[in-house]
């Protein structure tokens, strides 16, 4: 016999557990089909950095803003989180230090701190002896770093456990190891309508929503048509243990970034590889970031490696995430697409989403992440 939700949604990992939590919280009665912990599956694998800060120029103002307003949003929606489910998620709000390792490099992020929108994100350079004060395990060839003020961090695996666990709390009818296969479609004369999900074990939910919140693997769900242009972005990461709290702020450079966490781990990021669903890590992109790491904080070649892993990042042709209708069938929205930033969007995302689904306007514009941006449009008969 089939379940019936007002919702269900594809995916039981961080964005859909948030989408999951907020419609629960308008009144909707909500299903989540979670296959469970995939192998490389991006809620888990993220280092958590909360940087809604271009990290190349020329990121989409539309973007920037859906990345503002998201970071905006999360030290209050964490606490729900942590209140709704009882678990703890480790929130850092300590801002990002970009090192300047070459002069050149000091050059533009010193220029970067001057530009218009500094104070929006609290930029601010740091000569170098202001970075040995700030963060004395950078390295002392570094000529300097670009703080940016606002950046943050957040536990991604703790926030994403306690994201399910507030959704299940809350009355959410939480499918454990249920992968959405197919979309239940019914013609409702004006064109083609959701009515639902068929899963991989048989079942079937019945549903008028239909949230897409499958990162890399949205495109695998048939009867969207044209299926997501979403694809894997590998990611390769590693972790070694800090003695005592080394280094306080996330610090990035350009071949790498580093994460600390208030139980001494140090999170090394990351590859970024176009190589469909190839599993990871490998022995040379974790040499290349143990190598790029030591070059920004030279204690971490010293240190003990406690973990070293890869994940499929949910890439788009233009990197925008995918929000909204769907062009074709009537009643699905997409959730997906997320690219590097699925933790930082979570919220915001959630909003949006919970938002056009009882039929209220999105709390912020997200015109430039319609999915009809790749495809067909729907045709109202
Ligand atoms: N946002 C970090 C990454 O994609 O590696």
């Amino acid at each position: 016999m089939a379940e019936r939700a007002d919702a269900v949604i594809a995916g039981g990992g961080l964005i859909g557990a948030s989408v999951a939590w907020a419609l629960r919280g308008r009144g909707l009665d909500v299903a989540v089909a979670d296959p469970g912990a995939q192998s490389g599956a991006a809620s888990a694998a993220a280092a958590g950095m909360l940087s809604p800060f271009p990290e190349v120029a020329g990121s989409a103002p539309a973007f920037e803003l859906l990345a503002r307003t998201s970071l905006d949003r999360f030290p209050a929606w964490v606490a729900a989180l942590c209140e709704a489910s009882g678990i703890p998620v480790e929130f850092r709000a300590l801002g990002k230090l970009h090192l300047a390792l070459t002069e050149e490099s000091a050059g533009t992020l010193r220029q970067r701190a001057r530009q218009p929108d500094a104070a929006e994100y609290g930029l601010e350079w740091l000569e170098r002896e202001r970075l040995r004060e700030e963060e004395p395990a950078a390295s002392p060839a570094a000529c300097g770093a670009l703080l940016v003020g606002r950046d943050a961090s957040v536990d991604n695996r703790a926030l994403t456990r306690a994201a399910a666990a507030a959704a299940a709390a809350a009355g959410v009818n939480w499918l454990r190891g249920e992968r959405v296969v197919s979309l239940l479609i019914e013609e409702d004369g004006r064109g083609r309508r959701a009515a639902g999900v068929r899963l991989a074990g048989g079942g079937q939910v019945r549903a008028g929503v239909v949230v897409i919140a499958a990162g890399c693997w949205s495109a695998g769900i048939a009867g969207l048509d044209p299926a997501p242009p979403v694809r894997p972005v590998r990611g390769q990461m590693l972790a070694v243990q800090m003695p005592g709290a080394a280094v306080r702020r996330v610090v990035a450079t350009e071949s790498c970034y580093l994460v600390p966490r208030g139980d001494g781990r140090l999170l090394i990021g990351a590859t970024v590889e176009e190589v469909g669903f190839e599993p990871g890590p490998t022995p040379a992109g974790i040499a290349a970031l143990a190598t790029a790491a030591a070059e920004a904080v030279p204690l971490t070649a010293k240190l003990h490696m406690t973990e070293a892993w890869a994940g499929f990042r949910p890439g788009t042709p233009d990197a925008l995430p995918l929000l909204g209708p769907d062009p074709v069938v009537a009643g699905v929205l997409h959730a997906t697409g997320h690219y590097r930033n699925g933790i930082l969007l979570a919220p915001v995302t959630a909003d949006i989403i919970a938002a056009l689904a009882t039929g209220a306007a999105a709390p912020v514009a997200i015109d430039a992440f319609s999915p009809a941006r790749f495809g067909a449009v729907r045709e109202e008969r």
